[in-house]
């Protein structure tokens, strides 16, 4: 099984509900959730059930479509508030990918935009919106991934770090689409390294399950091994996603990040950062004002070991996500182009505002 053939998120066949994998189970368990309610929705995201920006806002996307056709009404007032109340929640979910609030803003520019069709018509207009998030999603992956094997040679070795394949976007991932496009050439080169990622280990259970189950070259190496294999020339390149860029090009991903990029700086190797234009956030100055969220401290001295590894009251510092400096990164490759420094003109000359 391949599992660019698992669908992240969808739309159930009656419209009824959204179809989640729950990336939690992930790789020993391949389990769809069938979630009707919003807070089932919230509670999947915060859980990471779907995770990956992209996948969050396709999901935010299809949560809010679902939401409005259930609210009974024939006030569009009162259709507007309830949308607008359910938006708000679902926005509290999580705090860093930028994808979960142009996702919600997106589909309430729809709902409040369209005086002209009556509420059944918008409750139809508002999945269709959803549906082209997702289609989208798929499109710029594919771009993302053309891109980025242009930047390939033969033979490569490519670091990543978390999970910015298939299974944190619609289908094909970010970081791994230009991995996707190789193999679908037939290439069977390239080596793709992958950082386990601790605490919630992305990069083991997720990236390297989808690499092994595409018939990638895949090896697993635990976060503190990536000088190591950095030094031992095996790495040519690395590739991450990303949660939120800053105008300045700052960017905020997968807790870790910045420390991989710091390596590749330091070894000379260059480091890419792929990012849909969408988690692209023109509002921010710079990476200090992205939002950092912070996760229990469970994940760390508990989570996955079947004894608790840490003393009782032990205090954990656990951010989601750190942000690398703008100047560690070679360039930044949205499905628009490759952004290379000064970003924030790189990014006006794509027509990203
Ligand atoms: O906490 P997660 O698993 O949602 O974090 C995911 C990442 O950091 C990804 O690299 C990022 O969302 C980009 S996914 C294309």
């Amino acid at each position: 099984m391949n599992a660019l053939s698992l669908d992240t998120v969808v739309l159930s066949k009656d419209r009824g509900a959204l179809e989640i994998l729950d990336q939690t189970l992930l790789p020993n368990e391949i389990r769809v959730l069938r979630l009707t309610e919003t807070e089932e929705i919230w509670e999947a995201i915060r859980s990471l059930r779907v995770r990956g920006a992209p996948a969050i806002g396709v999901c935010a996307g299809y949560a809010m479509a679902l939401a409005a056709s259930k609210i009974e009404t024939d006030s569009r007032e009162e259709f507007l508030a309830a949308f607008r109340e359910k938006k708000a929640y679902l926005a509290s979910s999580r705090p860093t990918a930028v994808n979960l609030f142009w996702a919600l803003d997106r589909m309430e520019r729809v709902a409040a935009d369209h005086p002209e069709l009556s509420l059944s018509e918008l409750r139809e207009r508002l999945f269709r919106e959803a549906d082209a998030i997702r289609e989208e999603d798929i499109a710029i992956s594919r771009s993302i991934g053309r891109l980025g094997l242009g930047l390939l040679r033969r033979g490569d070795g490519i670091l990543t770090h978390c999970n910015a394949g298939t299974l944190a976007t619609a289908k094909y991932g970010t970081a791994t689409a230009p991995i996707y496009a190789a193999l679908e050439e037939g290439r069977d080169d390239l080596r793709v390294y992958c950082d386990e990622t601790r605490p919630l280990l992305q990069g083991a259970r997720l990236t390297a399950f989808e690499m092994c189950s595409a018939g990638a070259d895949t090896t697993l190496l635990c976060d503190n091994a990536a000088s190591s294999l950095m030094k031992s020339g095996k790495i040519d390149i690395v590739f991450v996603g990303c949660d939120r860029v800053a105008r300045n090009g700052d960017t905020a991903n997968k807790i870790g990040t910045s420390a991989v990029a710091i390596l590749a700086k330091h070894y000379g190797i260059p480091f890419y950062v792929c990012a849909p234009s969408s988690t692209i956030d023109m509002s921010l100055p710079d990476g200090d004002s992205i939002p950092i969220e912070q996760r229990p401290g469970e994940e760390v001295t508990e989570m996955w070991y079947t004894r608790r590894m840490a003393p009782e009251g032990v205090q954990v510092y656990n951010p989601a996500f750190d942000v690398t400096p703008c100047g560690l990164i070679t360039g930044i490759i949205t499905e628009r182009g490759i952004c290379r420094a000064p970003f924030e003109s790189a990014f006006r000359a794509l027509g990203i505002k």
